[in-house]
């Protein structure tokens, strides 16, 4: 057990600052230590040996924390949240919605809403320069998955839809983390309109449901998979029901953290001027004033291995939480059933045993002809049977919009660097300002 000072300074340090808390005491105490925290035992976990063994070799000893369960509120039993055999059967039927071959079809749709954004926020330059990025890349992603799940079909406007979701992910987010501030919701009204504006998405969803499944001619997108997604052996489909857990689930895992980590790899660049320089020069070379095609990406190892040196450095998931169900060892440590896991991805990312100058940003880490990458050093997307579904989906958006947003604009930044919040995603605290100009 970690020592230093008294508890309860420790418990608010854990939970006010998750970050420094564990890249310091990993430091210190080792690849995993337990931190106190009332009425829970709660091992905070970095080391890749012992985060693999929890999130694959044993991780049928474990389920997702009770952090998720505030999730559920709004997402319901979609597949984050699922466990079990539940779980298993709706990995398996949605695995062939993120096939790299389902894929190529969804690809269009992002080239496509890529280009309408890029063209508004030319527009909107002529007004004003003046923008928070972390809202900006949250605009364009939340467009692109609600493309690519509904294509244009939806009931309500994309504003209407994005407005009630926020909404419902900002009340999940005051449940998850300040439960205490539950009777205050009550009274300003928060739950009501929480109750509101999800029976209202519910509507919407069931009403596209239920129109999907009587077309002949259904359009390629994320909602008709769902819908007409067969069981290989027992060839039923998923009730209405499931269909909207999964389709509120996507929406939600899939466009905050891309959202959160192109912001941070653009304020990276920004500090970086000759990493970016040589990034430049690769969108040039390889695609000009063109957006890639899936095809170019294999031409383009500068742009992945700046996105994943982005994500190492703030990985939008920063952390997973799960819950023991029996006794378990992990890392020399005994953890009794119940315990918390905190697995830093975080802290693992930063580990200065496992990466040289860790808190510098060095692309070159991530180069086909570098040394290889530590064994399960690096997991943005998480590891083992739960890993990201969307992984691929969210590699192809980035390196779309990585290009995308370098060949039409520049950004500049204040000074002073943004503070990361922990909030569900690594967000940049109070927005990322920045002043956008137009490249000529
Ligand atoms: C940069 C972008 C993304 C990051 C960093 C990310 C990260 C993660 C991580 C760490 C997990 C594992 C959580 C756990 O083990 O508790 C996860 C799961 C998941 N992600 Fe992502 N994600 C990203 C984008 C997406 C996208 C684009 C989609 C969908 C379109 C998506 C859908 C999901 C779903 C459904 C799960 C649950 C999978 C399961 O438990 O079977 N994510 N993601």
């Amino acid at each position: 057990m970690y020592k230093k000072g008294p508890w309860w300074a420790r418990a608010r340090a854990f939970f006010t600052d998750p970050l420094n808390f564990s890249v310091n005491n990993a430091a210190e105490l080792g690849p995993v230590f337990e931190t106190p925290v009332p009425f829970r035992r709660v091992f905070v976990v970095s080391g890749p040996e012992e985060i693999q063994k929890v999130l694959q070799s044993n991780h049928k000893n474990y389920h997702k924390s009770p952090f998720y369960n505030a999730l559920k509120l709004a997402l319901g039993n979609g597949l984050l949240n699922s466990e079990g055999n539940y779980w298993k059967q709706q990995r398996k039927l949605m695995q062939p919605v993120f096939y790299k071959s389902a894929l190529h079809g969804l690809y269009l749709d992002m080239k496509s809403e890529t280009e309408n954004y890029m063209e508004w926020l030319k527009m909107e330059l002529t007004q004003n320069a003046h923008f928070d990025l972390a809202k900006e890349t949250m605009r364009i992603t939340a467009s692109i998955v609600l493309q690519s799940l509904f294509s244009s079909d939806a009931p309500l406007s994309r504003d209407e839809m994005y407005k009630m979701m926020v909404e419902l992910q900002e009340y999940v987010m005051m449940r998850a983390l300040s439960p205490q501030k539950f009777p205050l919701a009550l009274l300003k009204g928060q739950h009501h309109r929480f109750l509101k504006y999800r029976r209202k998405i519910d509507d919407a969803l069931y009403q596209m449901i239920d129109k999907r499944a009587k077309e002949t001619d259904p359009p390629h997108d994320l909602l008709s998979m769902l819908t007409f997604a067969r069981d290989a052996e027992t060839d039923e489909g998923m009730p209405r029901e499931a269909i909207r857990d999964e389709l509120i689930t996507l929406f939600a895992a899939g466009h905050e953290t891309t959202a959160n980590a192109l912001a941070w790899i653009f304020r990276l660049l920004a500090a970086n001027p000759e990493k970016e320089a040589i990034l430049q020069k690769e969108i040039q070379t390889v695609l000009g004033a063109r957006l890639p095609e899936m095809a170019d990406f294999k031409d383009m190892p500068y742009t992945r291995a700046v996105i994943e040196e982005g994500m190492r450095l703030y990985p939008p998931a920063y952390a997973v939480g799960r819950l023991a169900i029996h006794d378990d060892e992990v890392g020399g440590f005994h953890i009794p059933k119940k315990s918390i896991m905190f697995l830093s991805i975080y802290a693992l990312h930063r580990n200065p045993e496992i990466w040289e100058d860790p808190n510098s940003f060095r692309p070159e880490r991530f180069l086909p002809d570098a040394p290889a990458i530590p064994r399960n050093a690096y997991m943005p997307f998480g590891f083992g049977p739960r890993k990201c579904i969307g992984y691929q989906f969210a590699m192809m958006e980035m390196q779309l919009l990585v290009p995308a947003f370098l060949q039409n604009v520049h950004f500049t930044f204040p000074e002073k660097w943004p503070e990361p919040q922990t909030l569900i995603t690594l967000r940049p605290k109070g927005g990322m300002k920045v002043v956008i100009n137009r490249r000529m």
